[in-house]
């Protein structure tokens, strides 16, 4: 196959990712987030005047004025690189930040490139994270290599993506995960920024939030069940492609992984190191209970696509909606700023209790 085969293959394939996730069903169909479980105590007194109310915070060094990112999505294909413009040329104007999709076509060809650093182009201030997969640095994607991608965004954290699952589905999947902590640590040692290491849709345990702080990543995403299921999105190219058995597979493992609000409390417990709350946040009041539950930031995907297909101001507006609600769950509970936010109690319910009772840790 011709180099100009493979890089129209690697378009086709990118659009067909976010046309899916835009036309088909691909939330979690059975789990939730488990944030209905998690209340905020109302405060009729909350002696604070809403329009003074601050949402600055500070995510690896970079301030953002709210506790909000755009969550890793995509690159490599000419819709790609409209809605990485539409996305970061929002993100500069509200002082937020964003995350590629996974990056390597765009060390395959000069204009895949372009469809990622566009980010960069027209967002000189941004926090910016590259991507690249764990099943990619396991198989000899070099520290060189890494380099190259942060190169390409000028980034400020260099991101890995843990997606076991999506891996088997995926019909042009590599689910070999071998040696992969060790590659982080290697990946951690040399690549000169800072790493953050994500799931993608299935949660992150304590146990290995614990092992990727050993390992000296510097924040987690826990990118948690309830919200899109990257599974989905396989499952309906795996049925298109007639690949039966990970037609199969992506069926009966579509709901697979840790609720968000659990797998939050969980790494929060189990590390020190900053918790980025992700997967199936929807509202600013999400937004608010994963800061009172104790992340840094939280990370939107999926319903930024559409905004950002459309233009950076329907991008903009999208995420002011979202710090409007943010705003007014803590003027409703007091909370003028986000350090107060973050330290405010909180009621947990249900079957979140459960999972923290006996789920693992
Ligand atoms: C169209 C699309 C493409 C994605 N591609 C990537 C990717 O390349 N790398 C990655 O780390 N996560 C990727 N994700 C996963 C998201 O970063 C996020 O973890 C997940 O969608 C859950 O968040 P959400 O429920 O807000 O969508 C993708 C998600 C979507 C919707």
């Amino acid at each position: 196959m011709g180099k100009d085969e493979k890089v129209r293959l690697i378009m086709k394939r990118k659009e067909d990712h976010i046309n899916i996730c835009t036309d088909k069903p691909v939330q979690s169909r059975r789990l939730t987030t488990l944030f209905e479980n998690v209340h905020l105590i109302n405060n009729s007194l909350p002696e604070i005047d809403l329009d003074q109310i601050d949402t600055t915070t500070t995510f690896l060094g970079h301030r953002f004025s709210a506790p909000i990112m755009v969550g890793a999505m995509t690159g490599g294909a000419k819709l790609a690189e409209k809605i990485n413009r539409n996305i970061a040329e929002a993100c500069e104007e509200l002082g937020l930040g964003m995350a590629v999709g996974s990056q390597r076509a765009g060390l395959y060809d000069k204009r895949l490139a372009a469809t990622y650093s566009v980010a960069r182009k027209v967002a000189p201030d941004i926090f910016l994270g590259t991507n690249v997969g764990g099943a990619q640095i396991s198989k000899g994607f070099s520290v060189a290599d890494g380099k190259r991608l942060i190169e390409m965004l000028d980034a400020d954290a260099f991101y890995i993506h843990l997606n076991p699952e999506q891996e088997v589905t995926q019909p042009e999947g590599e689910p070999n995960y071998s040696n992969v902590a060790s590659k982080i640590r290697h990946f951690v040692q040399n690549v000169g920024i800072p790493v953050v290491v994500k799931e993608v849709g299935s949660g992150i345990s304590g146990d290995v939030a614990k092992k990727l702080e050993s390992a000296g990543v510097s924040a987690i995403e826990v990118a948690g069940a309830g919200g899109t299921s990257y599974v989905a999105v396989e499952y309906y190219r795996a049925k298109e492609m007639r690949m039966r058995s990970k037609e199969m597979i992506g069926d009966l493992f579509w709901d697979w992984g840790i609720p968000t609000a659990a797998s939050l409390l969980m790494v929060r417990k189990a590390v020190k190191i900053p918790v980025v709350s992700s997967g199936g946040i929807r509202t600013g009041l999400d937004i608010a209970k994963s800061v009172a539950m104790g992340a840094t930031l939280c990370a939107q995907a999926q319903p930024m696509l559409k905004p950002a297909m459309t233009s950076s101001k329907a991008v903009r507006q999208h995420i002011e909606d979202l710090i409007f609600e943010l705003k007014t769950a803590m003027f409703l509970t007091g909370c003028k700023n986000i350090s107060e936010l973050s330290r405010l109690r909180y009621v947990v319910t249900g079957e979140l209790n459960d999972w923290l009772k006996s789920g693992p840790s």
